[in-house]
């Protein structure tokens, strides 16, 4: 059984790209193709497709969803990943660099200090391209994910 679980999961990992992608990206997030996500307060945008879009779902899931259920923040409410929420920071949060900003070094939402609260993501464990993948989810996620950051949701 072992040797069976162990060769088939491998055969899942080297499916073709179509199938690495995630349904709920597909149809919550309404990634079928490329889309362009802001880069930087200026308006600049960067293309991200749904294995792109996907994959940061992962990174979310596996790394951020205990505190961040369904794009809420279970430690402290008031700063959810609501796209008003990310939006409305100091600096602003409602792009790629400023989540990845964020997620470098944490600051408090008025960006005033370092918050330790939140998870910090270094360079040596999350490269950029990686981080940017799971920037491009939550912003995606908080742009078009149903109940996203609402009390009564429970998707994420
Ligand atoms: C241990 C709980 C915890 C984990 C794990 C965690 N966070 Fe946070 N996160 C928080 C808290 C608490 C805040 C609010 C911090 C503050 O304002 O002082 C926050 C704030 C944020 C914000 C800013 C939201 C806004 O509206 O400005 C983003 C973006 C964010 N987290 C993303 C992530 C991502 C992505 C991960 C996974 C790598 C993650 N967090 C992991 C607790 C957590």
């Amino acid at each position: 059984m072992a040797i069976v679980f162990t060769v088939s999961s491998n055969f899942l990992v080297s499916l073709p790209a179509e199938a690495a992608t995630d349904t709920y990206v597909r149809v919550y997030l309404e990634v079928r193709e490329p889309i362009a996500l802001e880069l930087n307060e200026q308006g600049e945008t960067k293309l991200f497709s749904t294995e792109d879009i996907t994959e940061g779902k992962e990174l979310f899931k596996a790394n951020c969803i205990n505190c961040h259920v369904g794009g809420k923040t279970l430690p402290y409410p008031p700063v959810s990943l609501a796209l008003d929420k990310l939006s409305g920071a100091t600096p602003p949060r409602d792009n790629i660099n400023g989540i990845v900003n964020f997620l470098r070094q944490p600051m408090t939402y008025d960006g005033s200090e370092e918050t330790f609260w939140c998870r910090t993501v270094t360079a040596s464990w999350m490269p950029q391209e990686q981080i940017e993948k799971l920037a491009a989810f939550v912003l995606r996620a908080a742009q078009k994910a149903p109940g996203w950051a609402e009390d009564n949701s429970e998707q994420f």
